[in-house]
């Protein structure tokens, strides 16, 4: 009768508000992405679904809330490659992230976008490494804290560029923002969902896109954008992509309703209008089930974990 129950008890889920945890400062990508998400998901589980920001430490900081968290679909994880290149970055990591999750589905790819303020003189890639070069490392570049995929982006470009930075770390890529169109830090690699409409708005320049394809999009019709690959930089290919996780032990019919809601959120015409004209792509793929997310991240977590040691960035 237990069993009966249990099932019945969760029959009912849920039954009060469900809180998306979004581990970075509001106003950025993620949590962009997160609240068009808990828009989208209020009909498919008839309920209120609410954002939470917890920031600090690159997202490891939010992830380990939720990691931490009852497991009773409650309270869910919005979180990006940060917790496939956390494992690689930090010594005392308060979570595993394969362990002590349970994957929901994957969201979306998101290529990054480097950009710089409107003072720089520089105005392409060409002219931009070339006053890296000269700067000798005083160069300022903004991201979301080690971890984030900023920082990721912009470990890849040092690297590519062979030029080491001065990286400042903010809570989130909204902050930095803030402070690159101020003129108080140079460059930053940033999601296209908060770059694009900077971009739009000529509150930056931009000097290249981290994927493999062109952001081909209306709003950046008056710039026409090269990939950094095309641009000089050989190879260079960071895409950053989005979950949606709960802490491990939160039970199979949750786990179930939970992946159904997200599938119905995610076929919302004006959720997939608003995010591609940001460039970003829905998945559709075997990457929207538990196993294929699961399996997806393992590989991404091992790819960029050789990636980061070859890079000879030190864990934190
Ligand atoms: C990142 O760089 O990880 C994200 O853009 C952080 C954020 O969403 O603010």
């Amino acid at each position: 009768c237990l069993v009966a129950w249990t099932h019945a008890a969760w029959a009912q889920f849920p039954d009060k508000p469900v809180t998306l945890v979004v581990p970075f400062a509001a106003g950025g990508p993620s949590d962009k992405i997160a609240r068009d998400l808990a828009e989208a998901l209020r009909k498919p589980l008839g309920q209120t679904v609410i954002v939470d920001n917890t920031a600090g430490a690159g997202g490891t900081i939010g992830a380990a809330r939720v990691a931490r968290a009852k497991p009773d679909g409650y309270t869910l994880l919005v979180h990006h490659i940060g917790l496939a290149t956390a494992p690689a970055l930090y010594k005392k990591l308060p979570y595993n992230t394969l362990a002590d999750f349970e994957y929901l589905g994957l969201i979306n790819d998101a290529p990054s976008v480097l950009i710089g303020r409107t003072t720089l003189a520089a105005n392409n890639l060409g002219e931009l490494r070339k006053w890296i070069a000269e700067s000798d490392g005083r160069v300022n570049l903004a991201n979301a804290g080690v971890g984030s995929a900023s920082h990721l982006c912009g470990l890849m470009l040092q690297n590519a560029l062979k030029s080491k930075m001065t990286t400042v770390p903010y809570k989130g890529t909204a902050p930095a923002m803030t402070d690159l169109i101020g003129g108080q830090v140079d460059l930053m690699c940033e999601q296209a969902t908060n770059a694009v409409p900077q971009i739009e708005g000529k509150k930056v320049k931009v000097f290249g896109v981290s994927s493999t394809d062109r952001l081909a999009l209306p709003a950046l019709a008056q710039t026409p954008t090269p990939t950094l690959a095309e641009a000089g930089l050989p190879g260079f290919n960071v895409t950053v992509w989005h979950g949606l996780y709960a802490p491990r032990g939160t039970p199979p019919e949750v786990l179930a309703r939970l992946n159904a809601a997200l599938r119905a959120a995610l076929k919302d015409p004006d959720l997939i209008k608003r995010q591609e004209a940001l460039g970003l792509r829905i998945v559709t793929d075997a990457r929207l089930a538990p196993s294929g997310h699961k399996a997806f991240v393992q590989a991404e977590m091992e790819r960029w974990t050789q990636v980061i040691k070859d890079s000879g960035e030190t864990a934190e």
